[in-house]
């Protein structure tokens, strides 16, 4: 009898069940009416009146380890059928998540690479600056209204610091520590007073260009920036240019791209007038040049200067500026690697 109930704590202990069904077959077994556990009670009666404390506490021994067995292995398998109904597979290995970049950091990149390979560096800058690099050395007059306190978000006045309003001072300090031939683009986060709206945002991200040698025309211009322009959007991508205003630059325009959404011919994107603007640019006036140690009767240049989030909208046709800044990861995972 002995040997018996070894071998049957044996088998108890090794048990496993993987359904409930057969942890109720075990329970059948051992401690159903006609099972293991009351037959050896059955026998006890035989047992020797020597050996009878011995044999019983063996039995019950055997009982209690049969009862904590399957108490144990109902919860776990209990356990297990709620993840089942939660719809979650608990014995799935871990997946790697792939990381992803910005769409801002990834056309940013994409801006940067086009330029580099017609010979455009890249010079970054403080993003707190003061008034000689954000506007006086840029030709901006003292009573220009983007100097206001409503558009510019001032530090400190008098002497006046801020947060740049655009990456052009970048520039201004290339052009103080350099001389021509100049080519460089600078690519940052830049500042303005305005309040958060689908199109735009008190903090975003420019792109600016400015390059400077002997007889740098308007046609010099137009090409660098026709070639960006077809990088960028395609092969047959447009470009027209407006006429327009900027203090630093004479003359100056702004440059649209045919609307890459519906090809030209007119959509709620380009207005139904098949053109979307894109960046501002002009020939660097001599103003500036001068105000920055270049001789403006030798040199002439030319400067640009686009919003990466603009352009990132219009190549991945996003109708709203505040996504960029939400982190909401229903809209940066459609740009991860993997895509
Ligand atoms: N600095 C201008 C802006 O912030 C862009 C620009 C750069 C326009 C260079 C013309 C030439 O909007």
């Amino acid at each position: 009898m002995k040997t018996r109930i070894a071998e049957y704590l044996k088998d108890v202990e090794s048990f496993k069940a993987s359904t409930l069904e057969q942890l109720e077959e075990f329970r059948i077994k051992y401690i159903s009416k006609k099972g293991l556990i009351p037959g050896l009670f059955g026998d006890f009666r035989n047992v020797d009146a020597a050996d009878r404390k011995e044999m019983g506490q063996l039995i019950n021994h055997l009982k209690t380890a049969v009862q904590e067995k399957i108490v144990s292995l109902k919860d776990a398998l209990e356990a297990d059928t709620s993840t089942q109904e939660s719809g979650m597979d608990l014995t799935l290995p871990a997946m790697p998540t792939l990381g992803s970049r910005h769409p801002l950091s990834i056309v940013r990149n994409e801006i940067i690479d086009i330029f580099s390979r017609i010979g455009f560096s890249v010079s970054e800058g403080p993003e707190i600056e003061d008034d000689f690099h954000n506007f006086s050395a840029l030709n901006f007059p003292p009573d220009h209204p983007a100097r206001d306190m409503q558009d510019t978000f001032f530090i400190e006045k008098n002497p006046d610091i801020a947060l740049r309003t655009h990456t052009s001072s970048v520039q201004v300090r290339v052009m103080e520590n350099s001389q021509p031939p100049i080519r460089t683009i600078s690519p940052g986060r830049v500042f303005r007073n305005e309040a958060i709206s689908a199109r735009a945002h008190c903090i975003f991200h420019q792109v600016e260009g400015l390059y400077i040698d002997t007889d740098v025309s308007f046609a010099d211009l137009k090409q660098t920036l026709f070639y960006f322009a077809k990088e960028m959007f395609g092969e047959d991508t447009k470009i027209r240019f407006r006429p327009s205003y900027f203090p630093f630059t004479e003359p100056s325009a702004e440059m649209d791209i045919s609307c890459n959404i519906c090809g030209g011919k007119g959509c709620n994107i380009c207005k139904y007038t098949g053109w979307v603007e894109i960046l501002g640019c002009g020939m660097v006036d001599p103003n500036v040049l001068e105000s920055c140690n270049i001789d403006s009767e030798k040199y002439t240049g030319f400067a640009f200067g686009m919003g990466v989030e603009r352009t990132t909208m219009l190549k991945y046709q996003i109708n709203d500026l505040r996504l960029f800044f939400e982190n909401d990861l229903r809209f940066l995972q459609q740009f991860d690697a993997s895509h």
